[in-house]
């Protein structure tokens, strides 16, 4: 279903961009919520570009750290829409396990902006929608949140968080008529993965990515891997056994 009115948290993100320029271009009204308001200001601009009359693009900066803005965040986007049927949430980051390992600080700010603030953004929504008895909820996840590994169990476990809300979130509003769409990409070239090498196979474009974001949430899809073989990687990762799976370097 085309969707007409939609809230983007994170808008600045490289996959939220491509995914807001796919929304624009299918005729829908967007509400964009960033960071850095030089990049999300450049975000808005590029977008009204696109947009037809009659389009509105909107939006306004805040830190999603900041839990208690979130009411008044989705407020704004309603009064500046008229009426929201959709919000996708795409802000993370990826932090460094190292430091995290070093630092309990660091660790739970790790897992409040990849985590907590999402959880956050989906309680304000989910009750706003499950009200109203419609609307699309959608978050981005990730593969890492499937499996914990030693080389990145902050973010995975940050992820892993996200992921189970979101499947109880969907068993709860599925009978009001609110869907609930999880998505889990794999390994996209954007400036969070900057400093990973892109030579191998499995890497895929934002611009990719933001596609099926958006074609995920218009199909009211409930769990999508980004590109989709990642559900086969994953299914084979998640069954290796434990006391295999702890000798490995991963
Ligand atoms: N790239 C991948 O391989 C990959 C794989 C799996 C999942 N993901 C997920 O995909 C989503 C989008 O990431 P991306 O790859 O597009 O990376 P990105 O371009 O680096 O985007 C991350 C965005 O999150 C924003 N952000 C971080 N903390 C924030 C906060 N407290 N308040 C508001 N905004 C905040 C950043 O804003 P600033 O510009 O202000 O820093 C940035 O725009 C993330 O949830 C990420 O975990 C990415």
């Amino acid at each position: 279903m085309p969707l007409r009115n939609i809230v983007v948290f994170g808008a600045t993100s490289a996959i939220a961009q491509e995914a807001l320029r796919e929304f624009v271009q299918r005729g829908a009204s967007v509400y964009c919520v960033g960071r850095n308001p030089e990049k999300l200001s450049a975000v808005m601009s590029d977008l009204r570009v696109r947009a037809g009359p009659g389009q509105t693009i909107e939006g306004q900066a805040a830190d999603l750290l900041d839990a208690t803005g979130h009411p008044v965040l989705i407020a704004a986007a309603r009064a500046a829409l008229g009426e929201v049927d959709a919000v996708l949430i795409a802000h993370g980051t990826l932090p460094d396990q190292a430091e995290c390992e070093a630092s309990v600080e660091r660790t739970l700010t790790a897992i409040a902006e990849n985590g907590t603030s999402v959880v956050s953004l989906l309680t304000v929504a989910a009750n706003e929608f499950a009200a109203r008895g419609s609307g699309t909820i959608a978050a981005i996840s990730s593969v890492a949140g499937d499996r914990g590994r030693q080389s990145n169990y902050v973010y995975g476990a940050s992820k892993s968080l996200v992921t189970t809300f979101m499947q109880g979130l969907r068993n709860r509003l599925a009978p009001k008529g609110v869907q609930v769409v999880t998505i889990k990409p794999g390994f996209i070239d954007t400036p969070m993965t900057a400093a990973f090498p892109k030579s191998g196979l499995l890497w895929t474009s934002a611009q990719r990515a933001g596609r099926a974001v958006a074609d995920a949430m218009e199909k009211g899809r409930d769990v999508v891997y980004v590109p989709g073989y990642w559900f086969w990687i994953m299914t084979i990762l998640r069954h290796v056994p434990e006391r295999i799976f702890k000798k490995l370097r991963l």
